[in-house]
């Protein structure tokens, strides 16, 4: 039995969902899915409201997923104007800047509704109408939020790139979804270093349309360079524009946003997200899991460029008419001490980042932690990856200081909102357990090979969904073939999550990690053949195969074999060279922790490459190779261990 944390009696009074109302609740949302459904759907307003409920079927070939079908909305209505009457002085956004010196800032209810409808009539007078997409590559500022609102408000579709992807990527996705317009800004400052976005732009954009409009946030006022007719001084726009833009009215069905997203193969996929269920799902997540109750500040460490910081920095608070805190830095600048600092600083009552932050912190010793007054934290979340009981109990004795519940969130750009959580009142925390599923959904471990349910309580396996659930992504943008191949074929009748799981004797989820080939660094989604083709794309190298290894921060690490061009020489300045390449192709999270020369690589007779083996390899873990008799030259592998990087 592993140890468990149930909240305190004083958390669990005050608390949405107890124990008790968690069974009553989770039964009816699979027993009477539509009428539970019917009943929360109504969290939003609707215009028109929906009659329909759950249309949905996991039948590989027909796949079609539709939530509340007939019902219509206004997401940005939702996230603002609904609040204007209740609470239009209170603030809706804290934005603390990067340079702690600089003064943070509140941004009321009011001022949300006046700038992001500023911005939708600059949007508008551009050209962008209802359906278009607008991508967006942009620091954590607050031009951020009502970008994406202004979408919303008039029912363009966005996609946010995250800033530290490279020209290259952000050129593929603008392409892929055939944006309109790109909205970007001069220059990102982070940890006091300065991204110069519009010149990653620049460079994206000559192997885009020239259409595409570029809306230019002059945050910094860095010097770029500006290409008249194409650019466009957004913020200078926003102050000539008119402060109220009507909201435009859409079907629940119609899309909100495209967020790309690797996977095991090919290039990063469109993961489409629709308005209504998602944004039901992404409020009540919010609301229910980090128990957050009215006038509480909430923060979500996220970047708004990942799934995470959509619906719970963005969508789900402001749905919810919550404080939501916005922080444009990092952990680490100026010192380990700066998360803490905001903390106190905003008095922070929930707090949700990721494992691998935590165990950068945690190398930092606990001094950081203790500078500040963190008596404001209520509430502690993880997401990204599993969290190992070292970091838990870091988190838990130095942050939460042994009296707030921590909730360890498992879920996917995929799922739109978490899928199996603890809710803080209800279900204790076990380190390391995601423990139980969120209402509306039917988690089951299949056996891998045969596929079989298993029926046993404890039990191992891939981790399947059975049900749909309002939040799940839709289709791939563009590409309903590929949506139904990637996550509705292996596993007929369920949708396939890529992860592995366990569920122990209490009925308890551990997810074990992907089970493709996507890992995991720092809570950052990589596909190994991404890397692969960046890594090919230079002329000197013939092949390469990438699969990840245990890294003590990051979670995963990303480790290449590399096979040069007869006659290169394997050089350390080659070595570099390629670790900047990939930078400069993908972004700097793609960057290659180890690269192995390697002679030759694994392969069948066929030539398909063993990943198995090299994984195995990079792991340091030789006794379990398995077989390799089925190589055309076995003797490589031995080459390739006497070779290896990953040492310890
Ligand atoms: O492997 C799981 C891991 O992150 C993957 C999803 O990555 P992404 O789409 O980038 O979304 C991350 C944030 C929602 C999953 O397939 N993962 C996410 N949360 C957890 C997790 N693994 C273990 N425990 C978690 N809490």
């Amino acid at each position: 039995m592993s140890n468990t944390y149930p909240a305190s009696d004083e958390f669990v009074a005050d608390a949405h969902i107890d124990a008790a109302k968690y069974e009553e609740m989770y039964s009816a949302s699979i027993t009477d899915p539509d009428g539970f459904w019917r009943e929360h759907g109504k969290r939003i307003d609707w215009i028109k409201p929906f009659t329909k409920v759950k249309n949905a079927t996991f039948d590989f070939g027909n796949v079609d997923i539709k939530w509340f079908e007939d019902g219509t909305l206004n997401v940005s209505a939702n996230c603002i104007d609904r609040h204007i009457v209740t609470r239009g002085e209170q603030t809706a956004i804290i934005w603390e800047p990067d340079d702690p010196k600089a003064p943070a800032r509140h941004i009321t209810y009011r001022e949300l509704l006046e700038q992001t409808s500023r911005m939708a009539n600059v949007l508008k007078e551009h050209g962008i109408r209802k359906g278009d997409r607008v991508v967006l590559y942009l620091p954590m500022i607050p031009e951020a939020a009502y970008a994406m609102l202004a979408c919303a408000r008039i029912g363009a579709v966005h996609s946010i790139v995250f800033a530290g992807f490279s020209p290259d990527a952000l050129a593929n996705r603008i392409n892929d979804c055939q944006a309109k317009a790109v909205i970007t800004a001069d220059t990102a400052p982070r940890g006091g270093r300065r991204t110069a976005l519009k010149s990653n732009a620049d460079k994206a954009l000559f192997d885009c349309s020239d259409k595409v409009k570029c809306l230019v946030v002059k945050h910094t006022g860095d010097q770029t360079t500006w290409v008249d007719g194409r650019d466009i001084d957004l913020k200078a726009e926003m102050a000539a524009a008119s402060p109220y833009c009507p909201y435009t009215e859409v079907g629940a069905e119609d899309p909100l946003f495209i967020l790309y997203t690797s996977g095991s193969t090919g290039r990063p996929k469109g993961v489409v997200h629709t308005s209504g269920g998602y944004l039901v799902y992404a409020a009540m997540t919010q609301q229910y899991v980090f128990d957050y109750h009215d006038g509480d500040v909430f923060w979500c460490t996220a970047d708004v460029g990942w799934v995470t910081g959509h619906s719970y920095i963005i969508y789900g608070p402001l749905a919810n008419g919550a404080i939501t805190l916005m922080f444009e830095g990092v952990p680490t600048y100026p010192d380990a001490g700066r998360f803490w600092e905001v903390c106190a600083k905003h008095k922070v009552n929930q707090f949700y980042t990721a494992p691998t932050a935590i165990r950068a912190l945690m190398g930092q010793g606990t001094e950081w932690v203790e500078k500040h007054d963190l008596s404001s934290l209520k509430l502690l979340g993880s997401v990204g990856e599993p969290i190992n009981p070292e970091a838990w109990n870091w988190y838990n004795e130095n942050v939460g200081k042994g009296r707030c519940p921590i909730v360890d969130t498992f879920w996917q750009t995929e799922t739109g909102g978490h899928m199996i959580t603890a809710l803080p009142g209800a279900i204790p925390a076990k380190p390391g357990s995601a423990t139980k599923p969120f209402f509306g959904v039917v988690p089951e471990i299949l056996d891998p090979a045969t596929a079989e349910v298993q029926t046993g309580t404890a039990a191992e396996g891939v981790l399947c969904i059975k049900e749909s659930w309002p939040g799940q992504m839709r289709t791939v943008w563009g590409d309903h073939e590929r949506f139904m191949e990637t996550y509705f074929s292996q596993y007929k009748g369920y949708y396939f999550t890529g992860d592995g799981c366990r569920r122990d004797e209490d009925g308890d989820y551990w997810i074990t990690g992907r089970v493709d080939d996507v890992i995991n660094v720092s809570g950052h989604r990589m596909g190994t053949a991404e890397v692969e083709s960046a890594l090919v794309a230079h002329e000197a190298v013939a092949e390469a195969a990438v699969v990840g290894y245990p890294h003590d921060i990051k979670g995963q690490g990303i480790y290449a074999y590399v096979t040069l061009m007869n006659n290169v020489e394997p050089t350390e300045e080659l070595r570099k060279d390629l670790v900047k390449w990939v930078r400069q192709e993908i972004g700097p999270i793609a960057s290659p922790d180890l690269i192995q020369w390697a002679p030759g690589l694994p392969k069948t007779r066929s030539g398909k490459i063993m990943r198995r083996i090299l994984r195995k390899i990079a792991e340091d873990d030789f006794g379990a190779l398995g077989d390799t008799s089925t190589l055309a030259d076995p003797s490589v592998v031995d080459e390739l261990i006497d070779n290896r990087m990953n040492r310890a």
